[in-house]
């Protein structure tokens, strides 16, 4: 059976790209974001996932206001980056599992969720900037297929924490039964805190952030109690991104032992937060 190897959740902001292709990680401005992943690196490498399940919302690249799904899963062959108007390095294309996507919609469905399966699927900086932080290295050559699930934070209505939570629930469970000698690493792409636009443009909730990291140690599903209304409030229209780490958190399992944990403010106009688990000894 598939192993799990453990699950990153990590803050993402495009200005990243612009950084490293800058190489301004050693930058007092900088340093610290980057400074949370040379340990989680070093896990990588003894932890060996050969598959990555990556949570992340996009942002307008592949998904726009005319056609929104609420829960969306890769399962194509391999997904194209493609220029997004940020003016960061556009990134080679990641090779797809289709094995392991069907694997998952086929869960998904017989769990009642109602999800689009993609058989073709642009990324975008959610999707390609963990990539890039966990492999820093890759040049054109990533080092292991990824199976893409998009959870839509842009078009309200938004689905609830309480059912991400779920959803993740059943990616785990859909990993943990697929009759593989695989080793899946959850990735979750979003958050913290941060709010891009209107009358409070820049809102950073500190707070709130550190109970939130804190609450995904030992009580994953903590945030759930929110409605997406009261975690705008909390967190900023942009901080709800947080779903993305509930969602990859509870597909790791209730219990989990913490690796790392950083959180920094602010990269851009967002607060920075980088975790790592292990699966429950
Ligand atoms: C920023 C943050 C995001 O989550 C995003 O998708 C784009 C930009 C920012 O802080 O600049
Ligand atoms: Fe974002």
């Amino acid at each position: 059976m598939a192993t799990i190897v453990g699950c990153v959740t990590t803050s993402h902001v495009p200005a990243i790209g612009g950084a490293i292709a800058r190489g301004l990680q050693h930058e007092p401005y900088w340093k610290p974001f980057f400074d949370g992943f040379p340990p989680i690196r070093e896990w990588l490498g003894r932890a060996r996932p050969d598959a990555a399940v990556v949570f992340y919302n996009d942002h307008g690249l592949n998904f726009f206001l005319d056609k929104m799904p609420t829960f969306a899963v890769g399962a194509a062959p391999q997904y194209r980056n493609a220029d997004e108007g940020w003016g960061i390095p556009t990134l080679p294309a990641f090779p797809g599992d289709p094995e392991l996507s069907w694997r998952l919609i086929e869960h998904l469905v017989e769990s009642d969720f109602d999800i689009t399966s993609c058989q073709e699927m642009l990324v975008d900086h959610a999707f390609t900037m963990p990539m890039k932080l966990l492999w820093p290295d890759a040049g054109s050559s990533w080092p292991l297929p990824t199976v893409p699930v998009c959870i839509n934070t842009v078009q309200h209505p938004l689905p609830s924490a309480r059912r991400c939570v779920e959803l993740g629930r059943a990616v785990g469970e859909a990993v943990r039964r697929w009759p593989a000698d695989r080793r899946v690493l959850l990735i979750g792409s979003g958050g913290l805190s941060h709010q891009l636009d209107g009358r409070r443009a820049g809102f950073i909730n500190k707070e709130f952030d550190q109970r939130f990291m804190q609450s995904l140690v030992d009580d994953p599903a903590w945030a759930a109690k929110y409605s997406i209304r009261e975690l705008v409030e909390l967190t900023g229209t942009q901080g709800v991104e947080l779903l993305m780490w509930m969602a990859a958190r509870a597909a790791l399992g209730d219990g989990a032992e913490l690796l790392h944990a950083s959180y920094h403010i602010p990269i851009s106009n967002t607060a920075a937060g980088t975790m790592a688990f292990a699966p429950a000894a």
